[in-house]
């Protein structure tokens, strides 16, 4: 029996022996359509070159290509579990043409591999085409020799395929596999359809059309194939079962699943294990294709399957995390075919432990709930809109995974509710938005870009370039001239200036005419347009000019280092913390930069100056930066680091520094840094001069950043860092590399005197030698031993303590101690225990604090405390604490 392995092999080898190439499956972010939330069919990587917009070496390719439907307009996630064929993550096998052959190829190809290399029985197959389509029907006849009763013709969209509203499309013919009589179901396009006899195994689509926003369609220039077989329907069928999940592959996940929870794969948590067992598998895969999870978009269906699979994983009664330590299985099973998948494991498994430990603690509040209140709900009623986003919103329980819940209940949520309680909420957050306001925004750019074409960029090479002006824009509307104290954007054909773009800012400089000036403060990129937003400072400036433009050279010089020094960096960063380190953003300014990157922890110091000590051995080494032009897949071929979800066209640009032997030739396979960039570096390393780090920290889960300097402001931070420390150090009167030991030893000595002067100050009080006035020593008032003393330069909180060894040295008797401490007067008095059913240390205060221009005080009967503001008259306030004690 073939696994699965072994059958995506022998599809890949038919087409390889029939002169395909085969090509290795694009990621599963699209790189070249901004509108598909995911690859969800073979064809995607090549949509453009059956339009014929983009061209290859090759005219005849053959894929197993990774496909995500969750989320978007193809979404199996909520029959995941509970059916034989529904996933979220498969692959679909499929043979391509780009204008070489045609139906008469592609259907022999397509009978030959099935009946003859996968041995299906030919009685068994059955096709249908599209109804008008009497070519296909024919090829089918003559080379298959199928009767007209299993040549099946369909009138709808079934058989008419398309990737969506717009793009490539074309009549398609698909190929079925009958079951038997003894399962229930019909032929396609019978009443009985649906059941599961027929089950429909390859999708051969002849794309000869291109349909367009307004439902127009053009006919192709060329004629081309595209098919499509999932890889884990065949697999079922070649292994003699029913269910995808019996699969060999599918199987052996099942199983690690139950391994490491309820132990019984086939028990009553087989439903858990299957969606454990699917979601596993998108889950890794997006996460190695550079998807993280998030609050919105792409991240968000990816934390809505990782939520979905950890419920699931609750529900088999697991405490901790499960679906991370499956993670090694998956990469057994499949990092062969997929290597992305193994070098992505660590982050992968890091990713799913942090979403899993922090969703599991709101999962079981969610659930009580969601228990709550169903338990308050009659039967068959649908949960509350408000609630279900109450639990979207406060518990983090994305709408699907709350609707999974209810389905074992055989409740639904409704719908019309939870939208409504969602619309309120982006109300109000939308009255809070006052709108970007960018000029950037707007359409005009992309009229431009239609009617003059996009603009050609210099500045790879040179700073100062001449160009044509091809529109000046003024709040929005095209412009004849600007005139001086104008803000206007200028579009010009070419140009030096940089447009801000993958992390590094755009350039500033002068654009001068004739008859005018402007200062250039910023540069951005829409739609291959280069929009220089001016500020005219002299004279006027027209359009279709001809001006003269320079690049702030200084500011262009320390952009240039930053952006070296950040692949630098990242380099660094992967040999310190391991391949896993993926970029997630940057910031190339001319006075700092920032790279964010994934990792789970914080950075050691050690590894922090790790980092920084083989940055700088870099920059010394002063190897050449190297660019060259590339084919995406060389450039891979040689390591290059490539931003995920980044569009790539035929040619890329990759730039490389640094050599691992120490030669400075930029030697293949010794290269230090490649990546793919179109960004503007230093010639040599060592002009980027010095780089220092001067924060670390998280940006957000998962996700850390540096931030750096180099150059001149790295050398201005190290130098005013060493000034500030000559200066401690002559403070210190000691030298800077011994300042760390004065400092602590002048801590330590600090510490010692405060002690001193504590127990000093007590030992004074009781010494009376700071004392004034009189009253030192006790004398009898109404029959009780009675000591009254102000004190100099003692605190409120040294009070306490010292009443306490008054007490201890009257043995019996009352004490009152005021404290002059600078511009404030404290109180204290203390009755010893013998006295306290007599006389109560809080009248006493209480009589006292009026006097001192207080008010109340408090305590208890031995113990009682106050404050005022004039000390003078504590004499006054002795003689009233007398008072109460002869009554
Ligand atoms: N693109 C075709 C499909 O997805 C082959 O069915």
């Amino acid at each position: 029996m073939p696994t699965l392995n072994e059958i995506r092999s022998t599809f890949l080898n038919f087409f390889e022996r029939n002169d395909h190439q085969i090509v290795p499956s694009s990621p599963l972010v699209p790189r070249n359509d901004p509108t598909l939330m995911f690859t969800n069919s073979g064809m995607v990587q090549f949509k453009n070159l059956f339009t014929g917009v983009e061209h290859r070496d090759y005219s005849r390719a053959s894929t197993s290509q990774k496909c995500v439907r969750a989320g978007g307009k193809h979404n199996d996630l909520d029959n995941v579990g509970y059916t034989a064929r529904h996933h979220t993550f498969f692959e679909m096998l499929g043979n391509f043409s780009f204008g070489d052959y045609f139906k008469e190829q592609a259907i022999p190809y397509a009978w030959d591999l099935l009946t003859k290399d996968f041995g299906l029985d030919k009685e068994k197959l059955l096709v249908t085409i599209y109804h008008t389509d009497d070519e296909a029907a024919e090829i089918w006849k003559k080379y298959a020799g199928l009767p007209d009763d299993r040549i099946i013709r369909i009138a709808t969209d079934d058989n008419f395929w398309s990737m969506g509203a717009t793009g490539p499309c074309g009549p398609c013919t698909e190929i079925f596999y009958d079951h038997g009589p003894e399962i229930w179901g019909g032929p396609p396009g019978s009443p009985e359809e649906d059941g599961d006899r027929f089950i429909e195994i390859w999708n051969l689509v002849f794309m000869q059309n291109e349909r367009f926003e307004d439902g127009t369609m053009r006919e192709l220039d060329m004629q081309s194939i595209d098919t499509g077989m999932g890889l884990e329907r065949i697999g079922a069928l070649l292994q003699g079962k029913h269910d995808n999940y019996d699969t060999d592959l599918m199987r052996s996940l099942i199983e690690a699943s139950a391994n490491i929870t309820d132990g019984a794969p086939d028990g009553p948590g087989n439903v858990h294990h299957r969606v454990i067992a699917d979601h596993l598998r998108s889950t890794s895969f997006l996460i190695a294709d550079g998807v993280m999870p998030s609050n919105e978009g792409r991240g968000y269906v990816l934390r809505r399957i990782m939520r979905r699979a950890m419920r699931h994983a609750h529900l088999l009664g697991a405490k901790d995390p499960v679906m991370f330590r499956l993670v090694p299985n998956l990469v057994g099973l499949m990092g062969q075919a997929f290597p992305e998948l193994g070098r992505a494991q660590a982050l992968i498994e890091e990713t799913l432990k942090l979403e899993e430990t922090r969703f599991k603690q709101t999962l079981d509040r969610g659930l009580s709930l969601l228990d709550a209140e169903l338990k308050g709900l009659p039967e068959g009623q649908n949960l509350p809109g408000e609630t279900a986003f109450k639990l979207y919103d406060t518990f983090g329980f994305p709408l699907d995974l709350t609707q999974d819940a209810l389905r074992e209940m055989g409740r639904a949520v409704d719908i019309d509710g939870f939208d409504a309680a969602m619309a309120e909420q982006k109300a109000k957050a939308r009255a809070a938005w006052s709108g970007s306001g960018e000029a950037a925004d707007s359409t005009v750019w992309f009229d431009i870009a239609e009617e003059k074409g996009t603009t050609d960029f210099l500045g790879y090479d040179t700073e100062l370039a001449e160009a044509q002006i091809m529109a000046v824009v003024k709040d929005g509307d095209r412009v004849d001239t600007a005139k001086a104290g104008d803000t206007v954007q200028f579009v010009l054909n070419q140009t030096p200036f940089y447009a801000e773009a993958g992390g590094q800012v755009g350039d500033t400089g002068t654009l001068e005419t004739d008859s005018g000036t402007a200062r250039i403060t910023d540069t951005k990129k829409v739609a291959g347009v280069f929009i220089h937003f001016g500020e005219v400072t002299k004279g006027e400036i027209a359009n279709a000019q001809a001006a003269k433009l320079e690049v702030d050279h200084a500011r262009r010089t320390s952009i240039r280092a930053n952006h070296s020094a950040t692949h630098l960096l990242h380099e660094a960063l992967r040999k310190a913390l391991g391949d896993q380190v993926a970029q997630r953003g940057s910031l190339n300014a001319p006075d700092r930069l920032r790279f964010d990157f994934s990792h789970a922890k914080g950075l050691t110091a050690e590894e922090l100056a790790q980092v920084e000590t083989e940055v700088n051995s870099f920059i010394r080494q002063n190897s050449p930066v190297e660019t060259r032009i590339m084919t995406p897949d060389d450039a891979r071929e040689i390591g290059a680091q490539a931003l995920f979800g980044e569009k790539y066209g035929d040619e890329v640009r990759v730039v490389s520094m640094g050599t691992e032997d120490g030669s400075g030739k930029g030697l293949d396979g010794q290269t230090y840094s490649i990546e793919l960039c179109g960004g503007t570096h230093v010639r040599q390393t060592g002009d980027i001069g010095v780089f220092v780090t001067i924060a670390e920290g998280a940006s957000s889960a998962g996700v850390r950043r540096i931030e750096a300097l180099t150059g001149a402001d790295a050398f201005r931070y190290l130098s005013e860092q060493d000034h500030r420390l000559a200066a401690v150090a002559s403070e210190l009167k000691s030298r800077p590399e011994d300042t760390v030991d004065r400092v602590r030893a002048l801590l330590d000595e600090r510490k010692a005197l405060t002690a001193e002067v504590a127990q000093l100050r007590r030992e004074l009080a009781m010494g009376g030698g700071a004392s004034k006035g009189e009253g030192a020593e006790a004398k009898d008032v109404g029959g009780v031993k009675f000591l009254a003393q102000v004190l100099n330069g003692v605190s409120g909180k040294d009070l306490p303590p010292l009443i306490d060894e008054m007490k201890a040295r009257l043995g019996s008797g009352a004490v009152l101690l005021i404290a002059d401490a600078g511009g404030k007067a404290a109180v204290a008095a203390g009755v010893t225990p013998d006295l306290t059913d007599r006389v109560s240390a809080v009248d006493l205060v209480k009589a006292a604090v009026p006097h001192l221009g207080g008010k109340g005080g408090g305590g208890r009967p031995d113990m009682a405390q106050g404050g005022g503001k004039d000390v003078e008259n504590a004499q006054s306030a002795i003689e009233a604490a007398e008072q109460v004690l002869t009554g």
